[in-house]
């Protein structure tokens, strides 16, 4: 299990893991989004966020170790067997590719995330209800929402492309 993952397919057990912690975080996201806006339950919300934000780091961090420091980047994941590597050519240039494109939103969403969180600690009061740092709250808010959501579905066109198609 451990050299293959555990989704059935030919990638590593940290891609597999990153990869279902991203479709899992989608909906807790926008369940925590709805508590917020229909239902008002702010500290409920702020709990939410904070556990979303450390199950990330902790899935982020973990699978970069992995990933750079035991298989020396994704490359040697994909074409793990030299004799007969996954991809070449013009469909490994594609992966790489939407490797890029995924990139930017895996890079910007930590970011944007420690700063909407960071912002919203220290402005909103204990328990947190709307005051003046709401509008922008609500901006980096739903920026942050995008980008996560953008990150996964770009993380899975990846994963299919690579180990999939
Ligand atoms: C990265 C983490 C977070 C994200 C992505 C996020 C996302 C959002 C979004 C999208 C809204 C607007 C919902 C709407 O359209 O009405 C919102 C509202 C709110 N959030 Fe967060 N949030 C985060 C962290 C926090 C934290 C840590 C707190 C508290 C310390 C907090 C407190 C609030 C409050 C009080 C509102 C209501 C603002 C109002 O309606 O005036 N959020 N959040």
């Amino acid at each position: 299990m451990f050299e293959h993952g555990f989704l059935g397919y030919d990638a590593s057990f940290m891609l597999d893991f990153v990869v279902t912690a991203l479709v899992a975080i989608v909906p807790v996201q926008l369940f925590s989004v709805y508590l917020v806006k229909y239902r008002h339950a702010f500290l409920l919300h702020r709990n939410l966020q904070i556990f979303l934000g450390i199950t990330l780091l902790v899935a982020v961090t973990a699978f970069e170790v992995d990933m750079q420091w035991v298989h020396g980047g994704w490359k040697n994941i994909v074409n793990k067997n030299p004799e007969s590597p996954r991809l070449t050519g013009e469909t490994f240039a594609q992966v790489q590719m939407l490797l890029r494109i995924h990139l930017v939103f895996a890079i910007s969403t930590p970011v944007l995330w420690a700063v909407t969180m960071g912002l919203a600690l220290k402005r909103f009061p204990s328990p947190p209800v709307p005051g003046r740092h709401s509008k922008l709250h609500k901006t980096l808010g739903w920026l942050s929402v995008i980008d996560i959501v953008a990150t996964s579905l770009t993380g899975l066109w990846f994963y299919y492309a690579a180990f999939i198609a």
